[in-house]
């Protein structure tokens, strides 16, 4: 199948997302085709190298690959700092392109990196999870966690061109293929509900990573977060409705110190919470709060709740960036495909719906 190009506008210039089997191996075309170069410097991390390093010989890359640790406990401005020094150490300049291989953490630190070296060089990013395909190596949002609190170090930073490959998924721990698989489920509920269909009648062949199945459901996925993203970047409305599940999600990961979940397995959570707290209301049809569970349950086991307390988790919604001036903006979906956005939601609605979720007081 020929590749996908996605076209996503940005207030810093327009940029490509590129989606289909073995684009990393037409990197270099792509890199020279952008005018992104002529030096260009690789981030990644071992891992990610040690699996795919091979396929990146032909990228035009300089040098050997600047490597530090992901997961989310290095994603903090000390791992900034380590790529700050080696752009420094390699003289990259304003026409140096970083070029960030990895998962989400990846993406974000480098994006960040990238964004606050002389004020500011070009990124593009190759996403290797699922969740990074399908979701943050579009639409410019980089930044790292500080100690008290997730991503709250960041700013807005448009790639230069994003190239993502499904076939690099196949070395992914399935956990991990699945949570970005509940983020694809996301899209399918606030605007596109032919995903649904489709994760449901191709699941074996989606787990089997079968680029026939995937390639599909990553491209559909950036078509919705570039539609999205182009039409507000800053996130200021339309932007909001990628939220959907996160708010519950994003306290389920604050409160057991995001240490427990995978972001999309708390979305997953979040998005069963939406739904209930919108069919308590009469805002949400229950058939789809059934469609959804009954998908989740499909693609497996969600890490378990019911240590966690609804007063911490509630806290943590109270802290969210989601709150703005006071006031939490709740998506809650309307029907298959459509959401509205809540400002009324009370404490005790979340505490119930909590409860429901089987929290601990
Ligand atoms: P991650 O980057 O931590 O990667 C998960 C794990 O998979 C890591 O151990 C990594 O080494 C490994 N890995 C990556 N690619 C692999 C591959 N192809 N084969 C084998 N292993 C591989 O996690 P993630 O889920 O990709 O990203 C989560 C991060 O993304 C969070 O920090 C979250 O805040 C951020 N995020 C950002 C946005 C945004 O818009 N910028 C949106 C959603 C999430
Ligand atoms: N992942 C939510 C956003 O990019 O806005």
């Amino acid at each position: 199948m020929p590749p996908t190009r996605i076209g996503v506008t940005a207030a810093a210039g327009a940029y490509s997302v590129l989606v289909g089997e073995r684009t990393i191996d037409t990197l270099a075309r792509e890199l020279d085709d952008a005018r992104l170069g002529p030096r260009r410097i690789i981030v990644s991390s071992p891992r990610v190298w040690d699996f795919h390093g091979p396929r990146f010989r032909k990228a035009g890359a300089e040098r050997t690959p600047v490597l530090v640790e992901d997961g989310e406990r290095h994603k903090n401005l000390t791992t900034v700092s380590r790529v700050h020094d080696a752009l420094v150490k390699a003289k990259a300049d304003r026409s140096t392109v970083v070029i960030a291989v990895g998962g989400g953490v990846i993406g974000d630190l480098v994006g960040f990196a990238a964004a606050t070296y002389l004020r500011g060089i070009r990124v593009v990013h190759v996403p290797t999870t699922l969740l990074a395909q399908v979701d943050s190596a579009i639409g410019g949002k980089t930044g790292v966690n500080h100690a008290l609190g997730k991503n709250l170090i960041g700013s807005f930073h448009a790639p230069s061109l994003v190239v993502a490959d499904p076939t690099v998924l196949d070395t992914l721990p399935r956990r991990e293929f699945r949570a970005g698989l509940y983020e694809v489920i996301k899209y399918g509920v606030i605007t596109e509900p032919a995903l649904l269909d489709r994760v449901r009648s191709t699941l074996p062949a989606i787990f089997a990573r079968d680029p026939v199945a995937v390639a599909p459901l990553v491209a559909a996925s950036c078509r919705i977060k570039a539609h999205v993203v182009s039409a507000d970047e800053r996130e200021s409305g339309l932007r909001r409705i990628l939220n959907f599940g996160h708010t519950v999600g994003h306290a389920l990961e604050a409160a057991t110190n995001y240490k427990r979940f995978r972001h999309g397995e708390a979305v997953g959570y979040g998005m069963l919470a939406a739904l209930s707290i919108g069919v308590a209301r009469g805002v949400t049809p229950a058939s789809l709060y059934d469609e959804v569970l009954d998908l989740i349950t499909h693609l497996g086991p969600l890490p378990p709740v019911s240590d966690i307390s609804s007063k911490e988790a509630l806290a943590a919604i109270g802290r969210d960036k989601k709150v703005v001036a006071g006031t939490l903006h709740f998506v809650a979906a309307t029907k298959r495909g459509e959401t509205t956005t809540l400002t009324d939601v009370s404490a005790k609605e979340i505490r119930t719906v909590l409860k429901q979720l089987g929290l601990r007081a």
